[in-house]
């Protein structure tokens, strides 16, 4: 049996589907199973990765897990996977998470480290997945594309190499079912470095008309985003987004050396979502 955590979220949502059609037994894990419409096939349990008690229940029977980095959760969960005769782990880390880095720059980073870090000192099999952003990130654009032409945002040359969610699934769903992953170490990253203004141009050529970025100043960008994202979160989104402006985002080949395809691009992403924008 294979848990799989965070199965409601962007990624989580795609892994449950892989390995459903691949013919594994899943169970899901959700804090609230009423909010969502789940597969037949999957066995919903309710549960929280900080609740050491809802997680033995999650945990029973299962031999590989699919785990969301929940701030704070590694030691309770590593104690509770090892108890219930867990094997193989595969965690959705990020690629914020700097080896070199005797600290970590920002709580981002610092909690994935640290999930990370329970995972290494145990005796389980892991593999970490560390993606750069999410191409899903600039669905929070479509409230703007919907009723006007222009986004506005912080940082109009902030740069990333955004990553289709389905690509970080499909690494996701081969190592948690195939040998030969254990203790990898995988950067996930799209295929090449855009900035906010350069994925602004793409998604509207991709949709069918012109969409412009226009830079607003950071201090309002704050205010605004304070509303949904925690102050500590929030302040280390805008310090990567000031310190990549003017910068190229290192690209990597890891979707393709597992997957055996090449990272979908932005484009693609924007043409599988363009109903929301
Ligand atoms: N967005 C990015 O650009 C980016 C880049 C690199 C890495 N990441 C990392 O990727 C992960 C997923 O990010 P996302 O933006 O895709 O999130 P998301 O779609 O909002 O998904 C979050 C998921 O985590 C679950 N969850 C949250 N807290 C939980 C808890 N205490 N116990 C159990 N489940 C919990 C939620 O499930 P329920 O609500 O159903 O319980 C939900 O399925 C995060 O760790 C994020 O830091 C994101």
């Amino acid at each position: 049996m294979i848990l799989v955590t965070g199965a409601t979220g962007n990624v989580g949502r795609h892994v449950l589907d892989l390995l459903i059609e691949d013919g594994h037994e899943v169970r899901a894990l959700t804090r609230d199973p009423q909010r969502s419409v789940w597969p037949a096939e999957a066995d919903v349990v309710a549960g929280d990765l900080s609740d050491a008690v809802s997680l033995e229940a999650a945990l029973a029977g299962v031999d590989t897990v699919f785990l969301f980095a929940a701030p704070g959760s590694g030691p309770g969960f590593v104690a509770a996977a090892e108890r219930a005769g867990v094997r193989k782990v595969v965690l959705l880390s990020s690629g914020a998470v700097d080896d070199a880095a005797e600290v970590q720059d920002g709580p981002i980073a610092a909690y994935h480290a640290e999930v990370e870090q329970a995972l290494r000192a145990s005796g389980l099999e892991w593999t970490f997945l560390r993606p750069d952003s999410f191409a899903a990130n600039t669905l929070m654009w479509a409230g703007q594309t919907r009723s006007g032409d222009v986004v506005r945002g912080a940082y109009a040359g902030a740069a990333s190499a955004p990553v289709h969610e389905a690509d970080i699934a499909a690494v996701a769903a081969l190592a948690l079912t195939r040998d030969g992953h254990g203790g990898r170490v995988y950067e996930l990253t799209g295929p090449e470095s855009l900035t906010h203004a350069d994925q602004a141009r793409i998604l509207g050529e991709a949709i069918g008309r012109p969409i412009e970025y226009a830079e607003l100043p950071v201090e309002a960008v704050r205010r605004a985003m304070s509303a949904h994202v925690p102050g500590p979160v929030l302040d280390g989104i805008l310090k990567v987004w000031s310190e990549t402006v003017g910068r190229i985002a290192p690209t990597t080949t890891d979707i393709e050396k597992v997957t055996g395809r090449p990272a979908r691009s932005y484009r693609d992403w924007v043409l599988d979502h363009a109903a929301a924008f």
